[in-house]
């Protein structure tokens, strides 16, 4: 029997952390530095590699981890130089999201569909290029940007706008010292994640994220406000397009120019006219995708996590997935995505939630009782025998928990639901 470590604080850590715990190889699941709803909390914080690889070695741990940010700081290679076993990509394996410019300049040399572009770090330049173009962009800032950095832009002026905030007020810091302006795609947006060991690549199932706050996709972006699995937006044709055109591709370019990719890959895609076009690379699961995503697998995760990081993948039997389909609703508290409260008592956690479970996000546990510490807090996933029946069962789940600024959005999954 082996311990697990899960690194991260998130609904995806909860979600990896419950599914990992029920591999019959897997004795403790550890979770750092984990939130109010997650067992076994190690109180380091992600970007702690050296106090993360001393638990994990000392509690002879197979790591997890769960957010970008200490896979871009070399978690996964400080790992292997110390002989731990860690699921994850590598350093340089993690540019495909550190650096949205590496990413783009990495499609375009491996032909692989994305938005045309152009790269500045100046801004008169970069104004004059909007100027001189007769469709709408989106302006993005270059490195880590916390899912912020990215501004879809309505005409010329907004465009002119989003430079200024990026290049020159330096709104995200240095991670917007140069920025890519890129052809907006208007389609039907979905999440395509696989995991891979760096030779082969397995799809997980399908999904849609919601990442507007408010309903009908309106307002700024956010996290993720709910997620369902499978999504009918990618049917079985496109899978396959999507899998060889896009993930197969990537990971045997990332292997032919030297790197070798394991881990979750997740493909943010934009369907226009049928064809995919990736919009961004992630090098982890999505976060609301995962929760959706775990309570359909019928597979043990363990042993396709621990494949992929020892290039075995090929070796193990195909995945299989429960028939029915799983909602997340994402409960957040008001005023989220800007600012909100914090340190409000949650009640209802403890109600009968058939067909469903509750993954705990931005909360902490305090003399016995869970107050809600984030902008997302919960996310509730419910299945069902239809997409229909899970969010109702899902909606059902979420109005048993109350606190007083909760807010979630009333249309998750119905963008899968129109277009059945
Ligand atoms: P990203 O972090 O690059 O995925 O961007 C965040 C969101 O911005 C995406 O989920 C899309 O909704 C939107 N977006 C990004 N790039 C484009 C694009 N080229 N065209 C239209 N929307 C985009
Ligand atoms: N849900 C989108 C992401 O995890 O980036």
């Amino acid at each position: 029997m082996v311990n697990v470590l899960v690194v991260g604080s998130g609904g995806r850590e909860h979600a990896l952390s419950w599914k990992l715990s029920q591999s019959p190889h897997v004795d403790v699941v550890y979770t750092a530095p984990g939130n109010g709803g997650t067992q076994n909390n190690v109180p380091l914080t992600v970007n702690d590699l050296d106090g993360l690889a001393k638990f994990a070695k000392e509690n002879n741990c197979f790591t997890v981890v769960g957010p970008e940010d200490p896979l871009a700081g070399g978690i996964v290679d400080k790992f292997n130089e110390l002989h731990l076993k860690i699921f994850g990509p590598s350093r340089q394996a993690a540019q495909l999201e550190s650096s949205k410019i590496w990413a783009k300049q990495f499609m375009k040399r491996n032909d692989i569909q994305t938005a045309r572009f152009e790269i500045f770090d100046n801004a008169q330049k970069a104004q004059d290029y909007v100027n001189s173009l007769d469709y709408d962009v989106v302006v993005k800032a270059d490195g880590l940007a916390a899912g912020k950095g990215v501004i879809v832009c309505n005409g010329k002026q907004e465009a002119l706008d989003a430079i200024q905030t990026i290049l020159i007020k330096k709104t995200f810091g240095d991670a917007g010292n140069r920025i890519i302006i890129e052809e907006r795609i208007d389609g039907i947006e979905a999440s395509y994640i696989a995991l891979s060991d760096g030779t082969v690549a397995i799809p997980m199932a399908s999904s849609q994220d919601h990442k507007r706050i408010f309903e009908d996709d309106k307002g700024p972006n956010t996290g993720g406000m709910g997620a369902y699995s499978p999504t009918p937006i990618v049917d079985e044709e496109l899978t396959k397009k999507i899998q060889e055109k896009i993930i197969d591709k990537t990971i045997q370019s990332m292997k032919k120019e030297g790197i070798t990719f394991k881990g979750f890959l997740y493909a943010g895609i934009m369907i226009k006219d049928n064809e995919p076009y990736v919009l961004e690379y992630n090098v982890r699961m999505g976060d609301p995708e995962c929760q959706p995503i775990t309570a359909r697998m019928d597979f043990d995760l363990y042993d396709y996590l621990t494949a992929s990081a020892e290039g075995n993948l090929s070796s193990l039997p195909p995945i299989s997935w429960k028939k029915q389909s799983a909602v997340c609703v994402v409960l957040a508290s008001e005023g989220y995505p800007q600012s909100y409260p914090k340190d409000e008592a949650i009640t209802g956690l403890d109600s009968n939630f058939e067909n469903g479970f509750v993954f705990h996000a931005g909360t902490k546990k305090q003399d016995g009782k869970i107050l809600s510490n984030g902008g997302r807090v919960l996310g509730v996933v419910a299945l069902g025998d239809s997409l229909d029946s899970a969010i109702k069962n899902a909606y059902s789940a979420a109005e048993k928990i109350s606190w007083p600024h909760k807010y979630c959005r009333k249309d998750i999954g119905k963008k899968g639901l129109s277009y059945l």
